[in-house]
């Protein structure tokens, strides 16, 4: 399986602090945000990794990362998003590099505190289809929102629901077979915009081939001043990318 993060978009939520830098290279407690995706794929096991880069100081992520020594890779890949279109127009990028294989995306602001190892395995295991992962959270309306049936299965998500189903969000970490890039295709702009990335899902649930799974350990998104403070905070107080967890 090969590994995606997508570190483009202007992080506009975080102004004035992304006026001159990207979001992505702003600290997590430690380290710049974009360790944590990058090490919580290669936790599990994922080492041929392409970063999507956009907006600001996009050459700062390979003065930053290199071929990606820190993390003992021997080397990383990089393409360029023009604009932000959302993250499925980031994701497009990923499709030469993709290859026909098995992909697992990571939104470049997403930290967790354990490992994607166990879901990274059984959806190896599943074939085709997708995987997503579910947390449960106070403020569901900031994300997208699963609903989920008696027998577990995802039914439909929501993106930003003003009046949320469930309180279950939908992670920035997805596992997608080959077809992803065919169903990227089909995808028009959202109110905002954007190419979403819960489109995306909704057309792998009415294929049946979408499968989710609850994430253990804490989950935070960092693109807003409370949310990087927050992830600031977990990191610094538990770690993150645990290998035990
Ligand atoms: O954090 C999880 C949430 O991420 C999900 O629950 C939502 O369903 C999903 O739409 C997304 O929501 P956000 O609106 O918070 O995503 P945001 O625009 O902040 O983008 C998240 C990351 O995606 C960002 O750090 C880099 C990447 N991205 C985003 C855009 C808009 C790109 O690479 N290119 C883009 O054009």
């Amino acid at each position: 399986m090969k590994g995606i993060v997508l570190a483009g978009g202007l992080g506009t939520r975080l102004y004035p602090l992304t006026k001159i830098t990207n979001k992505h290279l702003l600290p997590v407690y430690d380290k710049p945000m974009i360790y944590y995706p990058i090490q919580c794929l290669v936790n599990a096991g994922i080492t041929d990794i392409q970063i999507v880069t956009g907006g600001n100081s996009a050459g700062h992520f390979l003065q930053l990362l290199g071929n990606g020594a820190d993390f003992g890779l021997k080397d990383l890949n990089y393409t360029f998003q023009q604009g932000e279109g959302g993250i499925a127009d980031a994701l497009k990028l990923a499709e030469n590099f993709a290859d026909g294989e098995d992909i697992a995306v990571v939104l470049g602001d997403n930290i967790i505190e354990g490992s994607i190892r166990k879901p990274v395995e059984d959806f190896a295991k599943q074939g085709k289809g997708a995987k997503i992962l579910l947390k449960e959270v106070s403020d569901p309306e900031r994300f997208g929102v699963a609903t989920v049936d008696e027998q577990g299965k995802v039914v439909r998500i929501v993106e930003k629901p003003k009046e949320p189903e469930s309180n279950k969000a939908v992670i920035g970490i997805y596992m997608y077979d080959a077809e992803v890039f065919d169903i990227v295709r089909t995808l028009k702009p959202s109110g905002r915009g954007e190419l979403e990335i819960t489109d995306v899902n909704n057309a792998y649930i009415q294929r049946g081939t979408m499968t989710a799974d609850v994430l253990k350990g804490w989950w935070t998104d960092a693109g807003t001043f409370d949310s990087l403070l927050r992830a600031s905070n977990l990191v610094a107080e538990s770690g993150a990318n645990r290998q035990d967890l």
